[in-house]
């Protein structure tokens, strides 16, 4: 069991946020977890949880909607506070995940930028050489936005983007939310049962009976009415 920081921004893509912090709470891990000042805005906007000013009232928020009281496993710290825990290596951790990864924060840390907690946490990944995984959100994606993803990942940083697959035939937004989060639980080595596993190709006449959702198109004409 580990304790993992969480850091939230103001990328688009909250729900990932909200899953990664359930599905570790459920298989075992603890959580420490801060949100930035834009993250606070997008959080509202994308979800309706409302953190309060600085981020004061994300720890009661969570709770409120993972709909139980996880206690000391889950700890959360407004945006400033530089003096919790995850800012200092002597705190160990399993891992820094920052989900949503926005360009901005993507940018501070990549020049070693520490405005918030959450920035601070990525510091001290990298300066103490921990697991790291940035959810990079953005479309498209500038030069700026790839050499800084470069660099990270020069210094060892996964970059795992918010970009689900459809090979899996996800049938609900659940679905591809469970993909993305599935694979920053596998880059953590974190064993769940989140999202489905790639098994091969189904033959055509095989499809049936074999549990593989059937192939969908949820654009065609018919899905849409
Ligand atoms: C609704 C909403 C969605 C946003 N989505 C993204 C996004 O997907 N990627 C991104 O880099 N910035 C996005 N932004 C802009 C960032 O929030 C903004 O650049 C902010 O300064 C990032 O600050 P932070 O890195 O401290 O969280 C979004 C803003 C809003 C209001």
């Amino acid at each position: 069991m580990s304790r993992y920081f969480v850091g939230i921004t103001g990328g688009s893509g909250h729900p990932y946020a909200l899953a990664l912090i359930r599905a570790l709470l459920e298989n075992g891990q603890d959580i420490d977890t801060s949100v930035t000042e834009a993250g606070i805005k997008v959080l509202r906007h994308e979800v309706g949880i409302d953190p309060g000013a600085d981020g004061a009232n994300l720890g009661p928020a969570l709770t409120a909607r993972l709909g139980k009281d996880w206690g000391e496993r889950l700890r959360a710290f407004p945006t400033k506070a530089i003096e919790a825990p995850p800012s200092s290596g002597t705190a160990l951790t399993g891992g820094v995940i920052v989900c949503p990864c926005s360009m901005g924060t993507l940018a501070r840390v990549s020049v070693g930028f520490s405005s918030n907690l959450v920035e601070r946490a990525v510091d001290v990944a990298l300066k103490e050489r921990r697991t790291l995984v940035l959810v990079t959100r953005e479309a498209p994606y500038s030069p700026i936005h790839l050499e800084n993803m470069l660099r990270m990942a020069r210094l060892g940083a996964v970059i795992l983007p918010a970009s689900p697959g459809f090979y899996h035939r996800p049938r609900s937004l659940e679905d591809l939310v469970d993909h993305v989060v599935g694979k920053i639980l596998d880059t953590l080595r974190v064993p769940h049962a989140v999202g489905a596993r790639w098994k091969g190709l189904p033959p055509p006449d095989e499809d049936a009976g074999t549990g593989v959702p059937p192939p969908r198109d949820p654009l065609a004409p018919e899905e849409r009415a």
